[in-house]
């Protein structure tokens, strides 16, 4: 297979340990904690072994109940997608997802979109990473018509709500006076019964009301519905008027954290302005890759089997995504969930932490140096700016002795940085690895989601652990619910 440019890589030679290295102190820790060639090579025949299982997960029709939950829906969605698209324009579930993005663009200029863990964490990724970091402070004309993006009914946070809500009366005052002044809503559940998503929701669905007028056309056209085939967001839906055709449905073999790249992701992409083909050809060339390849061309079975090891065999609970990009910071939160959820269960799976560099070297990086060695670290570099360089320039007054820099430019100081970090945890034999993205766009962004999804189903496998379903996540709910029930709690009273 030829690898276009905007191929990722996964580098990790650096921390194989070194063959042949001569004795010093700091190459008998490298021995200890650095990966064995050996090791890797052994594990081989199981990743084959496990791909070929993954990929014959994906034809089950009947699912035997040791395989129970399966959700490998996400594994050849991008390609269906694409597929249908070409073959049934506008009335494929694409086509479907532009029109709804585009009458939300020309409708409002606002939108709300709600909803927790996999049902936020997908499209808070595309907007921080694909967006302008200031997008929501530009002018209209400088956003060209994509409206303003805010996240709620991921927490109960009453005070951050009460804001918000605040916000759009304030800023909206006159549903007459054209898209200027109205506001929308994206909410989606999968099971439709997430008490954060829920609550918030009605708190939206009431403003709204009183906003456009109970009996308004435009209700249904500025709020859409994300969900599954069944369930009570489906149901409130049909009982506030919509068809089945004004809601988007999330397949039942596709989970709440591998559904980035269903409706939960493409309409709020669509609606910030993104290419969400180019999203979709990105993660089906990963998909390709991953079935197709052999593992020195790999990068899913190459991240799956090293972190793998790392966690399982070579005593590092703890994995650090460290993002070198600011604009990647929810990228980590989103692995952060999909690492835990997936595979946290039984008292095993590796805890994710997510760092920014350099800003949290300042606050970890002592920690990384010197403190336990229980980590491995993988970094994800971005090769290349969207905007040119800003140098750091000469200047009269030199008492901050910057001048001898003049000509670099931040991303040099970035990659120092970078480069720095990587040799001092060398030399200190800290396990760290590379994820090379060519560039942030939307095939790179498609690429990175389906390798990771891919890279935590395939550890699933080798750990013995069913990637799927988050049963431990229940217990908090039931006691939530009970406590809700048994008290008679005023909004007022404290907890
Ligand atoms: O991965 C998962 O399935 C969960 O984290 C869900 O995404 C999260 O709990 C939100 O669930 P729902 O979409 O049903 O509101």
């Amino acid at each position: 297979m030829q690898l276009p440019d905007e191929s990722i890589v996964y580098e990790y030679q650096s921390l194989l340990a070194p063959q042949m290295e001569e004795w010093t102190p700091a190459a008998e820790l490298r021995s200890r904690h650095f990966l064995s060639p050996d090791k890797l090579r052994d594990l081989l025949p199981q990743l084959q072994t496990v791909r070929s299982q993954i990929a014959a997960e994906r034809e089950l029709t009947d699912i035997p109940p040791e395989l129970q939950p399966l959700e490998a829906g996400f594994i050849d969605l991008p390609q269906q997608l694409l597929d249908a698209h070409r073959r049934k324009g506008e009335a494929s579930e694409l086509g479907r997802i532009l029109t709804v993005a585009s009458r939300l663009k020309a409708e409002t200029d606002r939108i709300v979109i709600l909803g927790v863990g996999g049902s936020y964490l997908g499209p808070r990724v595309l907007f921080d990473s694909l967006c302008n970091t200031y997008h929501n402070e530009l002018s209209s004309d400088a956003r060209m018509g994509v409206p303003r993006i805010y996240f709620s009914g991921n927490n109960f946070d009453n005070d951050a709500l009460q804001d918000l809500l605040d916000l759009l009366q304030t800023t909206c005052v006159d549903p007459e006076a054209g898209r200027e002044e109205r506001w929308g809503v994206i909410v989606i559940s999968k099971s439709g019964e997430t008490l954060e998503t829920a609550t918030t929701y009605r708190a939206f669905r009431r403003e709204a009301a009183e906003y456009y007028g109970s009996s308004s056309e435009l209700l249904r056209q500025v709020i859409v519905p994300i969900t599954s085939q069944t369930g009570k967001l489906r149901e409130l839906s049909r009982a506030d008027g919509y068809t089945d055709e004004d809601i988007f449905t999330i397949p039942d073999n596709v989970g709440g954290r591998f559904s980035v790249l269903t409706a939960v992701g493409l309409l709020p992409a669509a609606v910030m302005g993104l290419d969400i083909r180019a999203l979709l050809l990105g993660a089906a060339a990963m998909t390709r890759r991953f079935l197709e390849e052999p593992y020195e061309r790999n990068p899913v079975l190459q991240f799956a089997a090293v972190n793998y090891l790392m966690s399982e065999q070579y005593g590092k609970p703890i994995r650090v995504m460290a993002v070198w990009s600011k604009k990647l910071e929810s990228l980590g939160m989103w692995y952060d969930q999909l690492l835990a959820e997936s595979l946290g269960k039984q008292g095993r799976g590796a805890t994710p932490l997510t760092v920014v560099c350099t800003r949290d070297l300042h606050a970890r990086g002592q920690q990384f140096q010197e403190g336990q060695r229980d980590k491995i670290i993988n970094n994800v570099v971005v090769k290349t700016q969207k905007t040119p360089a800003i140098t750091i320039g000469m200047a009269d007054h030199n008492e901050d002795d910057l001048n001898s820099l003049s000509r670099k430019g931040m991303p040099d100081l970035l990659d120092a940085a970078w480069r720095g970090m990587n040799l001092a945890y060398f030399d200190a034999a800290r396990p760290t690895a590379n994820l090379i993205l060519p560039s942030l766009s939307e095939h790179v962004m498609g690429q990175l989601f389906q390798m990771l999804m891919l890279a935590t189903v395939v550890e699933g496998r080798l750990m013995g652990i069913n990637p799927y379903g988050q049963p431990g996540v229940e217990a908090y709910k039931r006691n939530m619910r009970a406590f809700l029930r048994s008290t008679n709690s005023s909004s007022q009273s404290p907890m």
